[in-house]
């Protein structure tokens, strides 16, 4: 047996960005050939942010599609919607009986999320999402989960819940997952202020660069990026994070080291090597962009391979579930005794 790789994204945009492709996606490729790999759009994650219906619905299919075309294969891998299985939001409720009011409430991202909306404008499946998270993870028995940087905090979460229901339901009630972060893209900078994260959401599209995007908008972007005023290529996270995020993203589509980088650009200028970043980008996201596009105009074909996933999913999930119900207490239903 294979160990078991877990990973997910959440359907919150119509394009992912290259942040979720270097720190997450190209990682759940890679992990196919060494493990029993599993990925989810988590679309009742992305209902925290209220989204419209009909938007949700198309994310969720778009966020699937870019997974198959970055290389996610349905013949190997189980790749499904979370609300297909229904062990997901059963195992969250169990699971959130388990955590503290204070262990909850010092996950740092729902503190940031919660204090862009202010009070009124937080709703609580804000505060228990990481529960949730936790069961996406825990149901599989999950030894890895491929996350970039921000998701190290949940995934410590998820380690806690594992390691307290092992201690109180019995060893052997679920896998302790690892986190798998590759430290060197596990944090992907907005292009126009590279001390923030990339993101879905950001501010100013003009700081994201996105995988469906028009390649023109994509090269406009990488040329107007951020940079410094001492014009000398080197790498340095704090003096020259933008620079220093430009050579990371080249270095991680182009195979060059950063060092070879900094030593190819010597005495080079910035403009130089924008104009042969926009050129590598553009033609490693074209293909991608193109597979996706089929994709996502084959809704049929998408679901299908989505209902298939699931099927298989949710075999796993409901043996899982029916364990720790058992260990809890609960009285099986005859029918599964
Ligand atoms: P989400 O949808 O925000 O992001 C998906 C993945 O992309 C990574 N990522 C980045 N990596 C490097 N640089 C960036 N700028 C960048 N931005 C995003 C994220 O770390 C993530 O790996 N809570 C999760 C979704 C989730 C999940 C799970 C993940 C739900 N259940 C179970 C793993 C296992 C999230 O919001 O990811």
């Amino acid at each position: 047996m294979k160990p078991r790789v877990f990973s997910a994204m959440q359907p919150t945009a119509d394009s992912l960005q290259l942040g979720n492709y270097l720190g997450a996606l190209v990682q759940w490729v890679r992990l196919q050939d060494t493990h029993d790999a599993i990925y989810s759009v988590v679309d009742l994650h992305a209902l925290t942010v209220a989204p419209d219906p009909e938007v949700l619905r198309r994310r969720s299919r778009a966020t699937a599609a870019q997974f198959l075309a970055a290389g996610v294969d349905p013949q190997r891998s189980i790749v499904f919607l979370q609300s297909h299985v229904a062990e997901h939001a059963q195992l969250a409720w169990l699971l959130s009986t388990f955590t503290g009011m204070g262990e909850a409430g010092r996950m740092t991202q729902f503190k940031d999320k919660s204090a862009k909306v202010g009070e009124a404008g937080t709703n609580v499946g804000l505060f228990t999402y990481p529960i949730l998270m936790a069961a996406d993870i825990l149901l599989y028995d999950t030894d890895l989960v491929p996350v970039g940087e921000d998701q190290r905090q949940h995934l410590e979460l998820s380690r806690d819940l594992a390691e307290r229901l092992n201690t109180r339901l019995g060893e052997g009630s679920v896998v302790v997952p690892d986190a798998h972060i590759v430290e060197s893209v596990a944090k992907i900078y907005d292009l126009q202020d590279p001390t923030k994260k990339m993101s879905k959401s950001a501010v100013s599209p003009k700081g994201t660069i996105e995988i469906l995007q028009d390649p023109r908008q994509v090269a406009k972007n990488i040329k107007s990026a951020a940079t410094d005023s001492d014009a000398v290529i080197a790498f340095d996270r704090e003096a020259k994070a933008g620079v220093s995020n430009l050579l990371t993203i080249y270095s991680a589509l182009d195979g060059r080291s950063v060092e070879q980088l900094v030593a190819d650009y010597e005495g080079k200028m910035y403009g130089h090597l924008k104009v042969d970043l926009a050129e590598v980008v553009v033609s490693y996201l074209t293909p991608l962009r193109d597979s996706a596009m089929e994709w996502i105009e084959s809704p049929a074909r998408l679901d299908s391979v989505l209902e298939e996933g699931a099927a298989k999913a949710r075999t796993i999930a409901s043996a899982t579930l029916a364990r720790l119900y058992e260990r809890v207490g609960l009285v099986a239903p005859t029918s599964r005794r």
